[in-house]
């Protein structure tokens, strides 16, 4: 497994079967090879490891900079195919979406009463994302979905959760949840530790972090034309020399570290084998090495894309199963809170 930090890599190791991973996106539109080498890697190794796999279809969550979600059911069947293509194995991972179990998110109610309204306007993540969002009001999901993101995390008690650098605030906010829900009403949450990909973050296509809503992306279920195409039209720049310099040469940068990570080499080697070739060789060669590695990925998805009815059961059981261990925590917290 691939974490920043070896001692609970080793630690998970040593006894896969006592911890339980939680995680998820917002289905908003196809994975792609960020996301794979980010997450997606980590939790089918995790997985592999035998530890207990959660990942939530964060439909809920769409809504944060949005009106409405378009097709909200058809994305959460198509992120629920890239996780399926990427490893993910619905036999032995519960795959569920928010919106289908209702003790979830009943939890956030007596979750929000734990957090300040101060709190919730310091998290940078969030002002972050009201910045880019380009709307000239912020919804009160907005402020709130951290604390809602606690009750996805907690609901099945997980103490692991493999995210990117920019999920930490809201760990710290469910951490902060359970800590206070447990000295408020006795000893009912565990504390969750954000399990960081020791992968760089994925540069897209402009140099910039690769990034859906930034056009700048590579599709897990791209077809091999499809990337061809994408990665040919990614900015570089006049230098035939090919070397690996993110700060200079973000571009050229980019490319080089998804053909490391694709060919298991390191991305100043693989400028070296470019030499002075220049940028358009550097793009066939990752070309190549993207289309070969994700070659059984592809063929799955495209296999499990034309069975529109299993994807549905596959939720559809992840639902079900999700719902019984969410109505096990809600009647824990009614108890120690002495509700009805
Ligand atoms: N906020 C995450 C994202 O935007 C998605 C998410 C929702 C999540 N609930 C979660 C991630 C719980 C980890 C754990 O990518």
């Amino acid at each position: 497994m691939t974490t920043t930090d070896s001692t609970t890599a080793d630690r998970i190791r040593r006894n896969p079967g006592h911890h339980r991973v939680l995680t998820g996106d917002r289905p908003t539109g196809p994975l792609h090879l960020g996301h794979y080498f980010g997450t997606l890697q980590n939790r089918v190794e995790l997985q592999r490891l035998g530890v207990e796999l959660f990942v939530v279809v964060a439909d809920y969550q769409v809504l944060t900079d949005r009106d409405r979600a378009d097709n909200p059911a058809e994305h959460a069947e198509n992120l629920v195919l890239d996780y399926l293509a990427a490893g993910i194995d619905p036999d032995r991972a519960t795959v569920f979406a928010h919106s289908a179990v209702p003790a979830l998110n009943q939890l956030l109610l007596p979750f929000l009463s734990l957090v300040s309204v101060a709190e919730l306007g310091r998290n940078p993540t969030v002002k972050d994302e009201i910045a880019h969002s380009g709307r000239s009001t912020v919804s009160g999901l907005m402020f709130t979905y951290p604390v809602h993101q606690a009750a996805d995390i907690l609901f099945c008690k997980a103490d692991l959760v493999p995210v990117g650098q920019d999920q930490i605030p809201h760990l710290e906010t469910t951490r902060t949840v359970a800590r206070r829900f447990n000295e408020r009403y006795g000893p009912v949450f565990p504390q969750p530790e954000a399990l960081l990909s020791a992968a760089p973050l994925l540069l897209g296509t402009d140099g910039g972090k690769m990034s859906k809503s930034r056009g700048n992306a590579v599709p897990l279920g791209a077809t091999e034309d499809d990337t061809a195409r994408l990665l040919r039209a990614a900015t570089t720049d006049a230098d035939r020399r090919i070397s690996h310099d993110p700060e200079h040469r973000p571009g050229v940068a980019g490319l080089l570290q998804l053909a490391a990570l694709c060919l298991d080499r390191t991305p100043e080697d693989v400028a070296e084998e470019i030499g002075d070739r220049g940028a358009a060789a550097l793009k066939r060669l990752v070309t190549e090495a993207v289309n070969e590695y994700f070659r059984p990925i592809r063929a799955r998805r495209a296999e499990l894309a034309a069975d529109r009815g299993f994807l549905r059961d596959v939720l559809r059981n992840g639902n079900e199963r999700a719902n019984k261990v969410a109505d096990t925590t809600l009647a824990e917290v009614r108890e120690a809170m002495g509700t009805a």
